[in-house]
Formats: C-alpha cells, sequence, structure tokens
C-alpha cells in the first residue's frame, strides 16, 4: 500500500530548545499525520548525540536522521518533501539561508526549496536581542520574507531576550510554528 501521508521535513541547528525537537515538534508533526524527515546542521548533532537524544530522534522517525551530504553515487535517503520547517535555526543558520550559502546538509535543501519556489519553508529564527542588532540581521529577515519563507518571528510569537537574560527553560513557540507549517501547506496547495 503506498504511503499517502503528506512529508514533513524538519531541520534543526544549533540553537536552545534543539534539544526538545523530538518531543515538541516531531512527534506532535507526527501526531498530526505528517511522515517526519528531519535534518540535522553538524552542529545540533553533534550536541544531540553527547546528551543522548539523537538516538531517540533515530529511533522516532523512520528514514535515516540526514547530517552529512550523500556520496555522489548515493540516493537521497528521504523521498520529496510537502514542506520544511527550520526550528530552531541558529542566527547562522538564518544569515547562510538568506545568503544562499550551502555548506551543510541542512543548508544545501532548504536553500534549494527557497530558490525553487514550490515547497513552502517556515523558519523559526531563535536568537536573542543582540543577534537582532547585528548589522546584517534586519537585511537577512527582509530577504527571506521576499522569498516567500513564512517566518514565526516578532513580538507577538518570540519577544527577543537580552543574551542570558531569557526565563530559564522558556519553550519555544512549538505550537505556532507547526500551525504555520499547516498554513504554509494550504496556501501551497491553493496556488
Ligand atoms: C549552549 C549554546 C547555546 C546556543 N544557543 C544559540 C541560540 O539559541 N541561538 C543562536 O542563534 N545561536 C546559539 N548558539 C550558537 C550556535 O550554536 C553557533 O552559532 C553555531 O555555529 C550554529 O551552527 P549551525 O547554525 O550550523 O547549527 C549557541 C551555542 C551554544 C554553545
Amino acid at each position: 500500500m503506498s504511503d499517502e501521508r503528506p512529508v514533513l521535513g524538519v531541520i534543526g541547528s544549533g540553537a536552545g530548545g534543539v534539544e526538545q525537537l523530538r518531543a515538541e515538534l516531531v512527534e506532535p508533526a507526527q501526531q498530526r499525520g505528517w511522515n517526519v524527515v528531519l535534518t540535522l546542521t553538524p552542529t545540533a548533532a553533534s550536541w544531540l548525540e553527547e546528551s543522548g537524544e539523537l538516538v531517540k530522534l533515530e529511533a522516532a522517525v523512520e528514514l535515516p536522521v540526514r547530517v552529512q551530504p550523500r556520496m555522489p553515487d548515493e540516493k537521497s535517503p528521504h523521498p520529496p518533501v510537502a514542506c520544511y520547517v527550520v526550528a530552531p535555526a541558529s542566527a547562522n543558520t538564518v544569515a547562510k539561508l538568506a545568503l544562499g550559502l550551502m555548506d551543510n546538509q541542512a543548508l544545501t535543501t532548504v536553500c534549494e526549496a527557497i530558490g525553487g519556489q514550490v515547497v513552502p519553508v517556515v523558519v523559526f529564527p531563535r536568537v536573542n536581542a543582540a543577534h537582532a542588532r547585528q548589522p546584517a540581521w534586519q537585511r537577512h529577515i527582509d530577504a527571506l520574507r521576499a522569498a516567500g519563507v513564512h517566518l514565526v518571528y516578532g513580538d507577538d510569537v518570540w519577544p527577543l531576550a537580552e543574551p542570558r537574560q531569557a526565563p530559564p527553560g522558556r519553550p519555544l513557540p512549538w505550537t505556532a510554528i507547526l500551525a504555520a507549517a499547516d498554513r504554509a501547506v494550504t496556501s501551497a496547495n491553493a496556488r
């Protein structure tokens, strides 16, 4: 029997909250009917490996977790996706997506989707107020918006805290992130 579930491409980077990815994004998305495929930046993968969470993520998803690019003669282990969700997106990953830099597997797939203008992309920048005052930051946000990226960003969803001043254990806006993916797919299907 063919698998008719839509595929959600989740991308995790090296930012706070990535340790909650399985419980707060992967499993809830699966419960809503998504087949989740997961790609991590090398930084996120090393953190999650160290904490023991990578093994649990690998068990939670059905296909291999991608970190390294495939070899030229290998097939991609992931099917085409209906939507990408980059969460949490570090300031570094946001900047690279805006500039089109693709020096890891996560950036390669998402940059291609942004340029392809077919598969919707949701990004949650998990940054602090100092990251946002970096002089290039607003240009990165504007570039992603202009390219049609669905940003979960702003005081209404995630007020930015000064470095090391956020309350400990502050939850990421996981519900808003998943809702943005649902909306992005609905509007892409209506085109
Ligand atoms: C404990 C720790 C927490 C971090 N949290 C964040 C964060 O929440 N947001 C962010 O933009 N960068 C954060 N960083 C910095 C990023 O991990 C760093 O810029 C890294 O190069 C990101 O790589 P990636 O975007 O390829 O995953 C953190 C670093 C450490 C060591």
